[in-house]
């Protein structure tokens, strides 16, 4: 390769972000998590609520794709989805997932692994009724991960679905509807300079308590 954007080996810059501590975090990884989501958001940075999903077949291939947060409670985090697509076929036959935000912009990285299960009808009924028209019928037109002959046919279903619920609201799909990653672990990482960076793990114990421990760099 060539060119001065596509020296890749130098890319490189030191990170500088402050000390992240065992001591000063919460002892509860959401609160912590919600702590540095407010912070992004406040960088504003770009999409702070998009998050890297990775799941695996049954048979151990790896898939990753980013996804938007849509939730966060104390039983886990959510995204909506079509339940045909590629990441949900893997994951009913695979409920582990992990989750990754790259928050660059705060040289933050935060890691969420867990078992993923569908919400409840009535939450992402209630999501989807919250959703841009646009969208909802999108939700109908695209029946996601499958091929396409050419970007038309999408086009024409997209105005089929339009002519269908004209004048009426748009139902959730069934096939359309969130997940809820339950966390066992979460991960903090913070950028410093010379790569002497602080990695902080929360662990779920099976008696529900968090253990705090630092990871090397
Ligand atoms: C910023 C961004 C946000 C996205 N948000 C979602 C989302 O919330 N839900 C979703 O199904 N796909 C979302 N996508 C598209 C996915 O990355 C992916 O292309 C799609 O879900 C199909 O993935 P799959 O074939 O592995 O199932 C988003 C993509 C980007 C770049």
């Amino acid at each position: 390769m060539s060119g001065a954007n596509r020296n890749i080996e130098r890319l490189r810059r030191d990170y500088s972000g402050e000390e992240l501590a065992e001591s000063n975090v919460s002892p509860d990884p959401f609160k912590q998590f919600l702590t540095w989501f407010d912070e992004a958001v406040n960088a504003e940075i770009s999409d702070p609520h998009a998050m890297v999903l990775a799941t695996a077949s049954a048979d151990g291939r790896p898939s990753a794709r980013v996804v938007l947060l849509r939730g966060i409670d104390g039983d886990g985090l959510t995204f909506y989805t079509n339940y045909g697509s590629r990441k949900s076929l893997e994951l009913e036959a695979n409920p582990r997932a992990a989750l990754v935000f790259p928050w660059h912009e705060l040289d933050r990285q935060v890691r969420v692994e867990g078992n993923v299960s569908r919400r409840e009808d009535r939450a992402s009924d209630e999501y989807f009724a919250s959703r841009p028209r646009a969208s909802q019928i999108s939700a109908w037109a695209s029946n996601q991960s499958g091929f396409l002959r050419s970007r038309s046919e999408l086009e024409e279903r997209f105005r089929k679905f339009e002519r269908e619920f004209a004048g009426r609201d748009v139902p959730r799909p069934e096939n359309w509807g969130g997940f809820r990653l339950s966390p066992e672990s979460f991960e903090f990482w913070q950028g410093r300079p010379s790569r002497m960076h602080d990695r902080i793990l929360y662990a779920l114990l099976p008696g529900g308590e968090w253990k705090i421990e630092r990871l090397a760099p």
